[in-house]
């Protein structure tokens, strides 16, 4: 059923509003959608029409349709038009934050981590335990063609040594990118690495000896936790909101009462809660940094992935001293197996530089080749559109089918970007022993306890929405909440 909207038609602009007309035209339709007025599953106006109704160009519907897309209040259907779509029923409460840890810790390694990353390559296993996307959400067959092209061009790249610290062309890229956002950051302050990890790894090892104390956000990506016991240093657990980010009161008494060597956080877009620091809390996170003298490793792994307009800003955005390290890659956007990552370690530029030739001396220069290419010639803004609109839609139907299938009672966080939702059950229930008997059924979990150092989040799990929707994951869900349910 299509729509007829009440006659509120989208003025111009009033002289000196600085909302353009695709913002107002967007405002207006979120109002009717937020008030009930246009309904879950209602086809709205055809772009045509609703340029024609409201006097507005086709390019203006088409920009504000797209702003609502990416909000999560439309969808689009192939030759079908444009839908409002269901949205989660706002009562779920959403996780509570952790108590705050009075020591420090060592990591014990959890080999159930190992495992379930295995079995996410494992195509017999319904994939929620790992933070993986799915294939086919990648431009896979586009780079195939770049990788091949490059390497025809010049195939020296193959047999050059990799001793460098970023393939100039795709560090410019990677600073234009950061420019344009708000981040003034020079190509030559970047060091490329392989993936993300190497990034985080480098960072660590660069501002802490064995021993020392890392102030890291709980809960914890379990991949962090991994690292910091393989570097033997502490972790000292910083109680997390679900949506604004560590706890920066928290976060100062136990700098106050720790020899707190530096702080690893993940402001926008936490794994695995989901959570966006608001930039005025950036701001003071900084703050604090400088008032401590602290360095802080920033996972901004997330940051292209928003589910609102704007990419947010990195804690980068705020260091004026470089105490700020920036890591990132191209492994949940672009391309995972080529494993591009990067650095911007300010002030500790020349010590990452010097790891980096220890640990890995350089990476592979004809894929960071194939990825400028790639950035330059603009497909990457592209691509990073359908990712977003096909993340934010994974999301929300992960989570709408999560509210169907599970007891009432469990809280979920709402994540504004990223791909994974924090799901908190009632207290009985045990993730340890739901992820055994998930297997039983080929679906692969990840229990809250992996993203603690103590044991917390017994009753917690990080939901995967990396995988497009079907019916198997429906019944998968389903039948994870039944294993639930017989818990209680
Ligand atoms: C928060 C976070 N940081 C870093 C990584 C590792 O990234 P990469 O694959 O680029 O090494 C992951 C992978 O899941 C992640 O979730």
């Amino acid at each position: 059923m299509i729509q007829t909207l009440p006659p509120s038609p989208a003025k111009p602009a009033s002289p000196g509003s600085s909302l353009s007309l695709y913002a107002e035209l967007a405002g207006s339709l979120q109002s009717l959608i937020d008030q009930g007025t246009l309904r879950p599953g209602h086809r709205v106006p055809s772009v045509r029409m609703m340029s024609r109704q409201r006097g507005v160009s086709i390019a203006t519907v088409l920009q504000a349709y797209t702003v609502l897309e990416n909000r999560g209040y439309l969808e689009a259907r192939p030759q079908s038009g444009y839908y409002v779509r269901p949205r989660p029923p706002s009562f779920a409460p959403e996780p509570r934050m952790a108590r705050p840890m009075a020591k420090p810790a060592y990591v014990g390694v959890k080999d159930l981590t190992t495992a379930i990353m295995e079995r996410a390559a494992d195509g017999d296993f319904i994939p929620f335990g790992a933070a993986c996307p799915h294939h086919s959400l990648f431009p896979n067959k586009k780079l195939a063609r770049l990788l091949g092209s490059v390497a025809r061009r010049d195939p020296t790249l193959i047999s050059r040594h990799g001793m460098n610290w970023g393939y100039e062309p795709l560090t410019r890229e990677i600073s234009r990118r950061y420019l344009q956002g708000g981040v003034p950051l020079a190509h030559d302050e970047l060091v490329v690495t392989i993936g993300c990890s190497e990034a985080l790894n480098l960072c660590l090892r660069a501002v802490t000896k064995p021993g020392d104390t890392v102030a890291i956000e709980t809960p914890a990506y379990f991949g962090f936790l991994e690292m910091i016991e393989s570097l033997n240093l502490r972790a000292l657990e910083i109680p997390t909101c679900s949506r604004a980010g560590i706890c920066l009161d928290e976060l100062r008494e136990a700098i106050e009462q720790n020899d707190v060597k530096a702080v690893l956080v993940m402001p926008n877009f936490h794994n695995p809660l989901g959570s966006l620091m608001p930039d005025e809390k950036k701001q003071r996170l900084f703050d604090l940094l400088c008032e401590y003298d602290l360095p802080a490793i920033e996972d901004d792994i997330y940051a292209d992935t928003h589910c609102g307009d704007c990419r947010p800003k990195p804690l980068k955005a705020w260091d004026r001293d470089g105490r700020v390290m920036l890591c990132s890659s191209f492994g949940k956007t672009l391309a995972p197996s080529f494993r591009i990552g990067w650095t911007a370690p300010g002030r500790y530029l020349e010590r990452v530089r010097r790891l980096k030739f220890t640990n890995t001396m350089g990476t592979p220069v004809v894929l960071q080749k194939t990825i400028a290419e790639f950035l330059r010639d603009g497909g990457y803004d592209h691509h990073l559109r359908t990712l977003r609109r096909a993340y934010q839609q994974q999301l929300h139907q992960f989570a709408q089918a999560m509210q169907r299938y599970f007891p009432e009672g469990t809280r979920y966080s709402r994540p504004q970007g990223g791909n994974v939702i924090w799901v908190e059950f009632p207290a009985k229930v045990d993730t340890l022993k739901l992820h055994h008997e998930a297997l039983k059924h080929r679906i692969n979990t990840a229990p809250g306890a992996l993203f603690s150092v103590k044991d917390r989040y017994r009753n917690c799990l990080r939901m995967s929405c990396g995988l497009p929707w079907s019916d198997e994951i429906d019944a998968a869900l389903k039948t994870l909440g039944e294993l639930v349910k017989k818990q209680l």
